[in-house]
């Protein structure tokens, strides 16, 4: 029998992630305390903030991490919280000793693929495909971000079933809302007070948008896709200047209108010098309750994708391909209202497995943090 130690129980809380920074407490200062009284052991476990909306689930995880261990009966966990100097140390070695505030995906080296979805005109289903591909993102593995920078609606949170949570903040750091796989933070959970009405003018919406990008720590990611307000207003002109490397995506539906709003969202992109990735079709076809998906209803016309796709393409003289056509499903938009989005609540439905294929064809292309450890075997099972 191994006897227990101070030393075997670090070891079994280095295995516990703090749920926000999903990084060891151990390596983030948070264990304060362990003390071992014959079988029963108490740790002490420091918050990075009082008001931690996570301290259940760390009670929670540390709890078990340590009852698990041999010859442990009983497990006690107390919180406390970080002194200044402690989170001041925590924020210097989550920024990585850097001193100044940049967007880190705006950094020559980054390996982050920066997704902005926009649309000419409001409506046709930009949130909706922004929660879906990402969460598709992040079920091939790749670690995503999700930045709601829709100022009159940000529904992303809503659709993701975290309307009403909030940032953990640590002093000037704040931390993305972990949810489903993903890390959120929408331009609401900037407001001190959601029923406050903000007038949001370009020097606010420009502050707002770099807050997001670089007093958020995000850590490491593979993707971080951007939900645009409708248009192309200030926001579209912030992300030019602080994410010129931002690929964007087009969302469109059928209809000639909305495909016309839609092109200049794209010749807008590349007055910003972004690069247009793509285009989705969305609202593309109802499939007919009668026949099934072989007979598709086109309830908004037909041909809005393939036009923008075609105009921007010979407006930029690149390939813009059409990336999918989502059917109109009451699926889709019921996860919307839940909080369950259709990906994960009706994954083998056309619109969930249009926008699987979608994401694996993004995922595919980015060179993302995932696909540069492939190929690596430790060398004892080579
Ligand atoms: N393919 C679809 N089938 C059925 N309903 C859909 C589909 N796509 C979107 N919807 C619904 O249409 C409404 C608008 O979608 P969404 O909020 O995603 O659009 P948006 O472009 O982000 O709108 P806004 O401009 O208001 O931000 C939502 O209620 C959503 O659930
Ligand atoms: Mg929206
Ligand atoms: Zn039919």
């Amino acid at each position: 029998m191994t006897t227990l130690s101070v030393d075997r129980v670090r070891d079994a809380l280095a295995g516990v992630n703090d749920p926000e920074i999903k990084r060891p407490i151990t390596e983030l200062g948070m264990v304060d305390d362990i003390a071992i009284q014959g079988d029963r052991v108490d740790v002490k476990v420091l918050l990075t903030v009082a008001a931690c909306p996570m301290r259940d689930r760390l009670t929670k995880d540390v709890s078990a991490a340590v009852a698990a261990l041999e010859g442990v009966r009983d497990v006690q966990v107390e919180l406390g919280v970080m002194s200044d100097e402690q989170r001041q140390g925590l924020r210097e070695q989550l920024r990585g000793g850097q001193a100044t505030r940049e967007i880190p995906f705006a950094q020559p080296g980054s390996l982050t693929k920066v997704y902005a979805i926009a649309s000419g005109k409001g409506g046709v289903g930009k949130s909706s495909v922004t929660v879906n591909l990402a969460l598709a993102m992040a079920e091939t593995g790749l670690k995503v971000g999700v930045v709601d920078a829709d100022v009159y609606g940000h529904s992303v949170p809503a659709m993701l079933g975290v309307g009403d949570q909030r940032p953990t903040q640590v002093d000037d750091m704040i931390m993305p809302v972990p949810v489903m796989d993903l890390k959120v933070m929408s331009v609401g959970m900037l407001k001190p007070r959601r029923e406050q009405v903000v007038a949001w003018r370009g020097p606010m919406l420009d502050r707002a948008l770099v807050q997001m990008l670089s007093d958020v720590y995000w850590g490491d990611l593979d993707a971080l896709l951007l939900d645009l307000p409708p248009g192309t207003g200030d926001m579209a002109i912030s992300l030019g200047q602080h994410l010129a490397n931002a690929e964007v995506i087009v969302v469109t539906t059928p209809q000639a209108a909305a495909a016309e709003v839609a092109e200049r969202a794209g010749t807008m992109a590349s007055m910003m010098h972004q690069r247009v990735g793509g285009v989705v079709e969305n609202m593309s076809y109802l499939a007919c309750p009668h026949c099934g998906p072989e007979h598709k209803i086109e309830v908004f016309g037909s041909g809005g994708a393939d036009r923008v796709a075609a105009t921007l393409e010979q407006r930029f003289g690149y390939d813009v391909p059409v990336l999918g056509r989502i059917p109109l499903d009451e699926q889709l938009r019921e996860g919307g209202d839940l909080g369950k989005p259709i990906v994960t609540a009706a994954p083998d439905s056309p619109a969930a497995t249009e926008l699987r294929q979608m994401a694996e064809a993004l995922a595919g292309r980015s060179r993302g943090l995932a696909g540069m450890q492939l190929g690596l075997t430790p060398a004892n099972q080579a």
